[in-house]
């Protein structure tokens, strides 16, 4: 029953059961398979996604095939809406990363949502802004903080809010995902990533980070992270 994967949307949150069955009979579920190119980067884009369960990358290439992932988006996050408001053509890739399973909603329904439902725009505002804040954060990390506090941060982020006394999750990706992911090549992130393992903020074997010392990788995180 896919209306309970919305409830838990931030965006769809807010609607009453009703008005979630009615959003689901304008929009379309679809299946994708672990590793499938959603759509391209460039691409003219016409429908909004909500990611019902799986996980997804957004990510960037340039000419010379580097790559820099910007976010990886799971149930209950949203997607593709900056080309139907006004870029027309899509900013970034997206890819599923595990089987997932999407919700897609056409730009004329989305457009219909925007105008007839302020808590949904205001909720689709409030995820702009900090999507917008965290690109700032990390456009301030690359130009003025070192690969140790990139490192730091980049860690911190992708283990989300760690309440005191918790002890962090794990984190699994490959050199190349993490590099990907800061924005880095391989060579001078798996120096930083020993340098943090020596200084014990870190272990990372076999694909996974944990972490040893959050005190420590927050304090010479950049700030704000
Ligand atoms: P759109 O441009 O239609 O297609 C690519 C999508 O990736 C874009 O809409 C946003 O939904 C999403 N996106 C782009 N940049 C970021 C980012 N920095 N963080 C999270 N999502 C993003």
């Amino acid at each position: 029953m896919p209306v309970k994967y919305l409830e838990t949307t931030s965006c769809f949150k807010h609607l009453a059961s009703a008005e979630l069955k009615r959003l689901f009979s304008i929009a379309k579920t679809v299946r994708v398979p672990a590793n499938t190119i959603i759509f391209s980067k460039d691409e003219a884009g016409e429908t909004f996604f909500v990611v019902n369960s799986g996980r997804v990358k957004i990510f960037t290439t340039t000419a010379t095939d580097r790559t820099k992932t910007l976010a990886y988006l799971g149930p209950g996050d949203f997607f593709g809406e900056m080309a139907l408001l006004g870029g027309k053509v899509r900013s970034a890739s997206a890819r599923a990363e595990e089987d997932s399973e999407l919700l897609v909603i056409t730009k004329a329904n989305f457009n219909r949502l925007i105008k007839k439902d302020g808590e949904f725009t205001l909720q689709l505002l409030h995820t702009l802004s900090e999507r917008l804040r965290k690109a700032d954060e990390e456009i301030e990390a690359l130009l003025f903080h070192n690969m140790l506090g990139r490192l730091a941060g980049a860690i911190l982020k992708l283990c989300g809010e760690v309440p005191p006394g918790c002890e962090p999750p794990g984190i699994e990706m490959s050199i190349q995902e993490l590099a990907d992911y800061i924005g880095t090549t391989r060579e001078p992130l798996s120096r930083a990533l020993a340098m943090l393992k020596r200084a014990g903020m870190l272990d990372y074997k076999d694909r996974k980070i944990s972490i040893k010392d959050i005190a420590r990788l927050r304090a010479i995180a950049p700030q704000h992270q």
